[in-house]
């Protein structure tokens, strides 16, 4: 549990001597693609064994230093999370603000992900507050295109210097933002993904929680992928290879003529989207049956060769909501409806990113106001 010392941490403020010049700024905020670009500052937070989280400070974005025996270039032992800030729509007189999609639900995620890997966890008001204190210095920094948004990415990490394999002592809690367009260069209509015969995630593994090692598993399958010219890697599960997992950084969905939409369910190897779980909610209170359950991938072919399913997306926050129109294997590959979005995808996007962008009255308490 925390302190109330951790809750109330103060931020010391060390801004940016020289930022970077708005003309070239407002270059990479006209088309900032996903993930290569990052703002002025950022946010470091230490833990000690024995002291706790210390010495909270907004500070330049820059390199870190690193002791070369930090149990995180060994061990991986590292976490992070994935959200994103938007700029509210102006209504009537009222100005635009600043929000935060579920922040507590991305803390919470991030304390699951910290127990797994044997990391303390990090007060939820200290988490949240840290990316308000990120993406605030930085509000300058959201993007000019449509559909544009601030990704923050906060992560911890273990710096103890110290070569024995056990959880380490001290660790680094950092945010850092970067402007954010469309996760998916190809600017197609819908993705084409390709059926790795690797495992992402065994059962009693790391599968459900946020940490880079999942990734860095995932990145031969990707690259498998885009060199056969796929958008993304999908996985089936470890122990039949048989049923429909989740993508490299996505959670899928199927929608079938019945009315129904399926979503393979929690079972320890996938991470439990948010989007995923927004979207499950939103689903249901359009009236549609909403089923969480296994989905084997010969299935999925036959069910789109009969007509019986109508559409898939991927959801995550990078990608938003976003249609599936082809999926490769081993085996050959099938097509997905007309190869564009369906309906269903469609109208569910719309009301995700309408909730999101205040346009649409947020019913859940889901969307948070930082200014
Ligand atoms: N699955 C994986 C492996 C991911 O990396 C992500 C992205 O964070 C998701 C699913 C979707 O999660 P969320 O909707 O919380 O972004
Ligand atoms: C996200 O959607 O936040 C992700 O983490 C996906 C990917 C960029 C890792």
């Amino acid at each position: 549990m925390a302190t109330p010392a951790e809750n109330s941490l103060t931020f010391a403020h060390h801004p940016h001597p020289s930022p970077v010049a708005a003309d070239v700024r407002a270059q990479v905020l006209a088309n900032p693609g996903f993930g290569a670009a990052f703002t002025d500052h950022m946010v470091e937070i230490d833990y000690t064994e024995g002291r706790g989280w210390h010495d909270a400070r907004v500070i330049p974005y820059g390199p870190i230093a690193l002791d070369p025996a930090a149990a995180v270039l060994h061990y991986a032992q590292e976490i992070f999370e994935g959200l994103k800030a938007y700029r509210l729509s102006a209504k009537g007189s009222e100005e635009g603000g600043i929000a935060l999609f579920r922040p507590e639900a991305n803390a919470q995620r991030f304390n699951a992900s910290a127990r797994r890997l044997a990391m303390p966890e990090l007060p939820e008001d200290l988490f949240i507050e840290a990316v308000r204190q990120q993406v605030l210095i930085d509000k300058d920094w959201f993007p000019t295109v449509e559909g544009g948004s601030m990704y923050l990415r906060p992560f911890m990490f273990a710096s103890e210097a110290f070569l024995g394999v056990r959880p380490a002592k001290q660790y680094k809690f950092m945010v850092i933002a970067s402007p954010a367009g469309n996760y998916f260069k190809s600017g197609a209509p819908a993705v084409s993904i390709w059926v790795s015969d690797y495992t992402r995630a065994a059962p009693g593994g790391t599968g459900a929680a946020k940490c880079g090692g999942n990734y860095a598993a995932s990145l031969v399958p990707t690259a498998e992928a885009f060199s056969r010219g796929h958008d993304q890697v999908l996985f089936l599960d470890a122990a039949e290879h048989k049923w429909v997992e989740e993508l490299g950084g996505m959670n899928l969905f199927f929608v079938f003529d019945d009315g129904s939409i399926l979503t393979p369910e929690l079972t320890g190897t996938i991470l439990p989207g948010i989007t995923r779980s927004s979207l499950l909610k939103l689903a249901a209170e359009e009236g549609l049956t909403v089923r969480e359950g296994r989905y084997s991938l010969d299935q999925w072919q036959a069910d789109a060769a009969s007509g019986r399913l109508l559409e898939t997306f991927a959801c995550g926050t990078a990608a938003v909501v976003t249609p599936v129109g082809k999926v490769a294997s081993q085996a050959g590959e099938f097509a997905i409806g007309s190869g564009g979005p369906g309906q269903l995808t469609q109208s569910l996007r719309a009301k995700l990113v309408g909730i999101q962008r205040g346009e649409i009255a947020d019913t859940h308490g889901w969307v948070k106001r930082i200014a």
